[in-house]
């Protein structure tokens, strides 16, 4: 393909001369770090050009996006409120077409010793959102709680919330996830003798994962404002996640924005503003989620994170493989899309066919 074209085949012009953006790739960071492992990187340029978008956060007003358009990227901000709002900000902005454009969901998150390590990326087909919850302090809750947390409109832990609001678990096309993987395992992930120290730690059996290498993993993802810590509250994590997928999801990372940006994405894909089976969600290991076996919750939260820095540069790593590899295939593949061979959307089938998880009781 000539340059010409290609630059023109993701920047349109619209009436007025205004001219639209028609990224192929939109990379969706939470806070600075985040970002700023993308920049200055051989493989492109996303600061040479700046598009402020109405309704963004102050502290990070603008997209990014290279000269020709066809990858972007912006920070939300951290937590879910930041998360939803910059996302329907860009959805309804003049300034971009985003009806063909895959989003890379490009963050850090603490991961369960269980599934994953610190630096390894993760994949995840489900998203639930973990703090949409009741909660006792664990000191007045009743004796026989396993936790403070349970769901909405029940009476104790493992009841199926009585109350839905929509926003509770998300899935995602787990062909495109796959191909994700696939592309992401071409990449050489960093490590560094601190993680190295850490891993282990996590001497007991069930934390196999957690003491091995850094690696590619498919799992699934847990929102919640609330940045927890420990083996007891991970194990509710674990319980609600099953709750909500039907037993299908696999917690392994803890977050604080993926559901507010699904939900952003399943509204927009609602009005056909974006294509919902082009989502990506992509989460690194910077700390683990839980102390080792016998070690203390608070010391694991306070503890420095050793694991930010290789988690930070492992996104970047694995995630330039994917971008680049629907770049490079994009006539070839990926223009025309990856089909679902899963349901993918909401809770409440708000994009059609039926959630192969719920039951669905609206309020
Ligand atoms: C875009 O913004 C970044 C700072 O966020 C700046 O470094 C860069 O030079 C800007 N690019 C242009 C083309 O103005
Ligand atoms: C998780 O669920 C299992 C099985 O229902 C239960 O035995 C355990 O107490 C639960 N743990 C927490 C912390 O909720």
């Amino acid at each position: 393909m000539l340059w010409s074209q290609f630059v023109f085949s993701s920047l349109l012009l619209i009436g007025g001369g205004r001219r639209v953006i028609k990224p192929r790739v939109f990379i969706v960071n939470f806070f600075r770090s985040e970002a700023e492992a993308w920049y200055n990187i051989p493989e492109f340029d996303l600061l040479a050009q700046n598009i402020t978008v109405s309704g963004f956060s102050a502290l990070f007003p603008d997209v990014h996006c290279t000269q020709d358009g066809s990858i972007c990227q912006l920070i939300t901000g951290q937590a879910e409120i930041n998360a939803a709002s910059t996302m329907s900000s860009l959805l309804h902005s003049p300034h971009f077409d985003l009806r063909s454009t895959y989003f890379l969901l490009s963050g850090i998150a603490g991961v369960s010793p269980r599934q994953a390590t610190v630096g390894s990326v993760t994949f995840a087909r489900y998203a639930v959102q973990g703090g949409l919850q009741h909660e006792f302090d664990a000191r007045e809750k009743p004796a026989h709680f396993p936790s403070g947390y349970f769901a909405q409109g029940t009476t104790a832990p493992g009841q199926y919330p009585g109350w839905i609001d929509g926003t509770e678990v998300f899935e995602v096309n787990d062909a495109l996830r796959r191909v994700a993987v696939s592309l992401a395992q071409s990449a050489q992930l960093t490590d560094n003798d601190d993680c190295k120290r850490l891993r282990a730690t996590y001497k007991s059996p069930i934390y196999a994962a957690g003491a091995a290498p850094p690696s590619i993993v498919m799992c699934d993802t847990l929102t919640s404002d609330t940045y927890w810590s420990g083996a007891l509250l991970g194990e509710a994590f674990e319980n609600t996640t099953l709750l909500l997928t039907n037993r299908q999801g696999v917690y392994c990372s803890s977050q604080q924005e993926d559901n507010a940006v699904l939900h952003a994405l399943v509204r927009g894909a609602a009005s056909d503003l974006v294509d919902f089976s082009r989502v990506i969600v992509m989460r690194s290991g910077s700390d683990f989620d839980r102390p080792p076996e016998g070690g203390d919750a608070a010391d694991n939260l306070f503890a420095p994170m050793v694991g930010r820095s290789p988690a930070l540069l492992n996104l970047r790593l694995a995630g330039v493989k994917i971008v680049q590899g629907i770049i490079d295939e994009w006539a070839a593949t990926f223009e025309r899309g990856i089909e679902p061979s899963n349901y993918i959307g909401d809770i409440l089938g708000s994009l059609g066919g039926q959630p192969d998880f719920g039951p669905v009781k609206l309020i």
